[in-house]
């Protein structure tokens, strides 16, 4: 074995950069190849990023050098696209979400288990050192008990900004599927797994126009729910409330979780930093803890997950929880489309906390 991590990508779009501007820096990580339907766009990006090749997923799934594959598809061929890899015997680290549905997602992780290899999905901001903080001052008791959430994320949408949103509106997208699993795997951190859950969602337009890049001007038809306002229990006890839009000319994003004896403020989930806000009674200003600047973003979790395969223990953002976030998401879904509540089936524990001191940055 090399002493470096083989890494192929597959999906060379708007969020490779991210992804390979931090991998291309961890030691442990050898990104070796990128693949993409579109090859000149996977030339490309090897080119920018130093990468020795690029191609086909077939020409990728073909080097044995490569353990890891990076899955950064759009959500309607994550599981497709993932099962292809495992059948070669290789890891997944995916973007999220894990599926657009139970029964593929069940398919996808019992294929990844009979084949003991390893499909986990992002997101990874968890790790960070703004929500890592955040979630070593609630364990920590500083403010009681954990009792209730508020989980906000509301904006006018992606289109504006995103070259090629269409898929952010379609079937398995909206904010929900994209955005929320940055919300609930926080909130799953906070209070363990969801066993309930109730839900409303509406539309405010059917048809939504590209801002941006060289579709510019293109209409494109709105599938999904654009505002979602969600009531979320979960099994230890406690609930939260979270609604998902894009239909909000007001821009909010909010983790805010009461205790018994205060409330905290968390950071964006959607981001690696940020400091935590600590109300407690009979004090006016809030005690702010800071977490520092982080070292890395989107590939932290990939990153921890080949140490974790090299010492033969579990990753901190592991499948269930990817599985048990698709499984609160597609339960939201069918709570409004039936008007009941809906129980959730599976359950995970939240995931032991990072060193402060641990770095994927160094050698
Ligand atoms: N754009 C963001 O800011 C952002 C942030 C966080 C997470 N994500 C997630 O990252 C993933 C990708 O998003 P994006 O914005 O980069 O999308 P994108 O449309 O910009 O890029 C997707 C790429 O995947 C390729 N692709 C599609 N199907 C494929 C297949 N079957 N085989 C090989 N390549 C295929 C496309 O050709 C395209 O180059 C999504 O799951 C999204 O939720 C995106």
């Amino acid at each position: 074995m090399s002493a470096r991590t083989g890494v192929g990508i597959i999906g060379a779009g708007t969020i490779s950069d991210e992804y390979l501007s931090n991998l291309t820096r961890f030691p442990s990580i050898e990104v070796r190849f990128i693949a993409d339907l579109d090859e000149e766009r996977a030339a490309a990006q090897a080119a920018k990023w130093g990468v020795a090749a690029s191609g086909s997923t077939a020409e990728l799934l073909a080097d044995p050098e490569i353990e890891i594959v990076v899955n950064l598809t759009i959500p309607a061929v994550h599981v497709e696209v993932a099962k292809q890899v495992v059948a070669a015997g290789k890891h997944v680290w995916g973007e999220k979400p894990y599926a657009l549905d139970r029964e593929s997602a069940r398919e996808l992780f019992d294929a990844a288990r009979a084949a003991g290899v390893r499909v986990a999905v992002a997101p990874d901001t968890f790790l960070g050192p703004g929500l890592q903080t955040a979630l070593r001052t609630v364990r920590g008791g500083a403010i009681g008990t954990p009792t209730s959430g508020l989980a906000l994320f509301q904006t006018p949408g992606p289109e504006s900004w995103h070259p090629s949103p269409e898929f952010l509106f379609a079937q398995g997208a909206g904010p929900m599927f994209d955005v929320g699993p940055y919300y609930l795997t926080t909130l799953v951190q906070v209070f363990g797994g969801v066993k309930r859950v109730s839900a409303t969602g509406t539309k405010s337009r059917e048809t939504r126009v590209i801002g941006s890049g060289p579709k510019a001007g293109t209409e494109f038809p709105v599938e999904v729910p654009t505002h979602i306002n969600a009531l979320i229990e979960f099994e230890a006890g406690g609930s939260a409330l979270a609604t998902f839009s894009f239909d909000s000319q007001l821009r909010h994003t909010v983790v805010e979780i009461e205790g018994t004896e205060g409330a905290a403020a968390f950071p964006d989930p959607n981001t690696f930093e940020g400091d935590t806000l600590v109300y407690r009674p009979g004090q006016e200003e809030p005690e702010r803890i800071e977490a520092g600047e982080a070292r890395s973003t989107r590939g932290t979790g990939l990153a921890e997950m080949a140490e974790a395969i090299r010492e033969g223990r579990r990753e901190r953002v592991p499948g269930e929880l990817a599985l048990h976030v698709l499984d609160v998401m597609v339960s939201i879904s069918e709570a409004i489309d039936s008007g009941q509540p809906v129980d959730v089936a599976s359950s995970v524990e939240p995931s032991p906390a990072l060193d402060p001191a641990w770095d994927p940055t160094a050698a």
